[in-house]
């Protein structure tokens, strides 16, 4: 960081990457398509959540979000416009089967595939995510994740979605960051389906694993040379102190967070410093755990934002406070930005777990950006925030890491869960009034890095 210049500067950024670098972009259903009850759609756990009084910070719901269900032309048109290579979506599950399993609602379908070939006419390699936490409602009132069932469900889901799209598409994600939808959603209760009972939590993770072994076999079935990721958020995780208390609670929550899914992915079952935190905290009561199948990858996703640090309460598991350091440089989500646990993130997950290949799936910056009078958005925490991380996955590509691409969170601005349209992570600004989009200086900048690169 000797230079600031230099570090903002995308063509001596870009000129890190290798030529056929996979730059994009990251979304998910629920958070841009609106259109929630057009052409079959049935509910989610979301349409649900999103409804109950006091769960989301301004009371919105995703019924319209940024009305990409109808504007998706327009929106491969912006992406094709700043030289994306790729694009990471998800499919709405109660879009595909309204009843969550049995009849396929072939218009739901339909919009997908009209996606995928708008994508690949612009140039843009479509990487399908088949559950981004949207979840049939109907499944929901049958257990949800938590009933071992939903292997299968989600299993025949995948498998209409592959027989529609495997033609076409060869990059394929099962989940998005399992831990963030068993344990916000199932302990926390910050998350559809809002539920706060942290066995169901481990009941729920343990199925999406075995869901993601599931689905991964069915994929690899229907598409000939399919490539079968996930994409797990791990921050850096780090103790607030240097006390041993603190060290203790950082490995125990690491452990019982992030390797708790990795562990099981890459053949291992789970690990022994999460089973005891979890034990000792009483997450496991009545949960019959054995060790899930290992999972089926090509490529690990790696959704990457902030570091968390964590405090020991006492000297129980879980008795914690996990955030940022008070004083430390944050986005407006409160997240402390630490550049460097990117690069390190990668390094460690690829020399821990060796996997084939890697992409970071998600990265990006919420800050209140406005329109000026001259027309446009001078976002400039978001552009460093960009460029730093950026040269930090440039560092562990030349580390080794078999780093193929980089998705920034998120085109749009869009609704963002229980924050609901508080939060602007877009590249590109959405005046939600007039569905209006307008580049911030952030994608000019994207751009110019993508033009760069090789
Ligand atoms: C990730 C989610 C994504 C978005 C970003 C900001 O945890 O995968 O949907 O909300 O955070």
């Amino acid at each position: 960081m000797a230079n600031a210049e230099l570090d903002l500067d995308p063509t001596v950024l870009g000129a890190r990457f290798p030529p056929g670098f996979a730059w994009g972009f990251a979304a998910s259903a629920y958070q841009i398509e609106g259109a929630a009850a057009e052409d079959g759609r049935g509910r989610s756990i979301w349409d649900t959540f999103s409804r109950v009084p006091g769960a989301i910070a301004d009371g919105q719901t995703g019924d319209v979000a940024c009305d990409h269900y109808h504007r998706f032309r327009d929106d491969v048109a912006l992406m094709a416009g700043i030289g994306a290579k790729a694009y990471r979506f998800s499919v709405a599950w109660p879009r595909v089967l309204p009843d969550g399993t049995g009849a396929v609602n072939e218009r739901g379908l339909d919009f997908y595939d009209g996606l995928v070939d708008a994508l690949l006419a612009a140039g843009i390699e479509p990487l399908v995510n088949l559950f981004h936490w949207d979840l049939p409602q109907v499944l929901q009132d049958r257990g949800g994740f938590a009933n071992a069932e939903v292997v299968d469900w989600f299993a025949d889901y995948a498998s209409h979605v592959a027989a529609r799209l495997g033609d076409r598409v060869g990059d394929w994600m099962t989940l998005n960051e399992p831990a963030v939808f068993a344990f916000l959603g199932h302990a926390d209760g910050i998350h559809a389906p809002g539920l706060r009972d942290w066995p169901t939590a481990m009941r729920v993770a343990d199925n999406e694993l075995r869901g993601h072994a599931a689905a991964a076999a069915v994929i690899r079935a229907r598409v000939k040379d399919a490539r079968i990721g996930i994409a797990f958020d791990v921050n850096r995780v780090g103790p607030a102190t240097d006390s041993d208390r603190d060290r203790r609670a950082a490995a125990q929550w690491s452990s019982a967070r992030d390797a708790w899914f990795l562990d099981p992915l890459f053949g291992r079952g789970y690990p022994q410093l999460g089973l005891e935190a979890h034990r000792a905290a009483g997450h496991l009561d009545g949960v019959e755990l054995a060790d899930p199948p290992g999972g089926d990858l090509d490529y690990l996703g790696l959704n990457y934002y902030r570091r968390d640090s964590v405090r020991a309460l006492s000297d129980a598991p879980f008795d914690w406070e996990i955030g940022a350091r008070p004083g430390s440089e944050q986005t407006q989500m409160g997240w402390e930005i630490a550049p460097d646990g990117l690069r390190d993130g990668l390094v460690e997950l690829h020399r821990e777990y060796a996997p084939p290949e890697m992409v970071v799936t998600e990265n990006g910056a919420a800050y209140p950006d406005d329109v000026d009078p001259d027309g446009r958005v001078r976002d400039e925490r978001r552009l460093a925030y960009l460029a730093r991380h950026v040269e930090a996955a440039a560092d562990a590509l030349e580390a080794g890491v078999p780093l193929r691409g980089y998705d920034a969170w998120s085109l749009l601005d869009n609704y963002e869960w229980s924050l609901g349209y508080t939060r602007r992570f877009g590249l590109v600004h959405v005046n939600f009034a007039t569905q209006r989009r307008t580049r911030k200086d952030s994608a000019d900048w994207y751009g110019r890095l993508i033009a760069a690169t090789g």
